[in-house]
């Protein structure tokens, strides 16, 4: 007879990226706010390539994802950092490349990015 054995105790699996950034490029056509109109897809383009640069793309890394509209319309454009939930809006490149830095690298919030609570659709 064999006498069953306890569960192994299980150890965390480490996620598969570390961070995830998704940026809204919806655009709309009927004459509403959208986050196409304010340079979302240079923005989102930009964050690719620097993420790359920076050797922080693939497992273990960032993965820049596109989105549709993400419901925080009247602050757009705007990006999201999870697992934190960070949302940011930007205005340029020069704003990216310091979420990538400062945040997607290292970290940090970048809080002068950081969306106000209250912006919706
Ligand atoms: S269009 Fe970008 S959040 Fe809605």
């Amino acid at each position: 007879m064999t006498t069953p054995t306890a569960p192994s105790p299980s150890r965390p699996t480490p996620p598969y990226f570390e961070r995830h950034i998704f940026f809204c490029l919806n655009e709309r056509k009927n004459g509403e706010a959208s986050c196409s109109q304010h340079h979302a897809q240079e923005a989102f383009d930009h964050c690719k390539r620097a993420i790359r640069e920076a050797n922080l793309n693939g497992p273990g890394g960032v993965r820049v994802n596109k989105a549709g509209c993400l419901d925080r319309c009247s602050g757009g454009p705007v990006a999201v950092v999870y697992p934190e939930g960070v949302w940011y809006t930007y205005v340029d490149t020069d704003d990216i490349d310091e979420i990538v830095r400062s945040h997607l690298k290292g970290g940090q919030v970048v809080h002068r990015l950081e969306l106000d609570p209250g912006v919706g659709r």
